[in-house]
């Protein structure tokens, strides 16, 4: 069945290989959002992957996505991977990396599914969130990290107040809270540190994920860790 599929965050790391893995189905057309196009450049050789430069750090996130989503539609498939992180003990953040976080991390994520939900309403849809082991309840935390964990956690808490809010419609959001995966994000903030889990295999699983899951399960906060961070 024909799916278009939204990705954020697609020039490199996990949120590239996610639209590595899904550009295998032709019956796929795939959206990749970034900042830097030229990372994205490589996806160009699938038919089926279109790449736009997309900002969540931009003044209006919402009317940027509405314009990239002008020409769709229909949304089936919205997978919100980019993502920000600042490492800084506690007394050096700055006003403005704290802010710097949450614009990427939550304000631009909510306004990204403020733009597609009219696309999804009516055939319906699954929109995962992803986000980390630091935003989940109970879970090791690690010192530098409060700025980027703590809204790493808000878009857990946005999952379950937008499920409950859209129980009625057909579409389905879940959050997923990933442990470490071999990136550049991990690279810079845990030089020297090897993930059990490449961001290749990371990928497939949010793939599959976000393919499947809604059947069964919506408004979930779930923990995807071989071990922490
Ligand atoms: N790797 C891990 O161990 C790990 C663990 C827990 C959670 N996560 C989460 O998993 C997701 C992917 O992580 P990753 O390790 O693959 O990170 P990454 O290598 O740093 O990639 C992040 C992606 O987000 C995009 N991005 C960043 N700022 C953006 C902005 N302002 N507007 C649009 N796109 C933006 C980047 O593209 P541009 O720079 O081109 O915009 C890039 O494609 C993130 O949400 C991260 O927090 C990762």
């Amino acid at each position: 069945m024909h799916k278009t599929i939204v990705i954020v965050g697609a020039s490199r790391g996990i949120g590239k290989a996610i639209v590595e893995n899904l550009a295998q189905n032709s019956n796929y057309s795939i959206l990749a959002l970034s900042r830097n196009l030229k990372g994205m450049e490589s996806l160009r050789k699938f038919k089926n992957v279109e790449t736009i430069e997309f900002d969540l750090n931009s003044q209006n996130v919402r009317a940027e996505a509405e314009k990239i989503f002008t020409s769709l539609d229909k949304i089936d498939i919205l997978i919100n991977n980019a993502g920000k992180l600042v490492s800084k003990s506690f007394l050096e953040l700055t006003a403005k990396d704290i802010e710097s976080c949450y614009q990427v991390n939550v304000i631009g994520v909510i306004e990204t599914v403020q733009a597609a939900v009219p696309k999804m309403i009516e055939n319906g849809g699954h929109i995962v969130n992803i986000s980390s082991m630091g935003g989940f309840q109970g879970s090791v935390k690690f010192a530098g990290l409060t700025a980027y964990s703590t809204s790493k956690a808000a878009v857990c808490s946005f999952t379950e107040l937008f499920s409950e809010e859209y129980k009625d419609s057909k579409i389905t959001m879940n959050c997923l809270c990933l442990g470490a995966a071999q990136t550049e994000m991990l690279e810079e903030a845990f030089p020297g540190y090897e993930a059990p889990v490449s961001a290749e295999k990371m990928a497939e699983y949010i793939a599959d994920f976000a393919q499947n899951a809604n059947q069964w399960i919506n408004g979930k906060i779930i923990p995807v860790s071989l071990s922490t961070p």
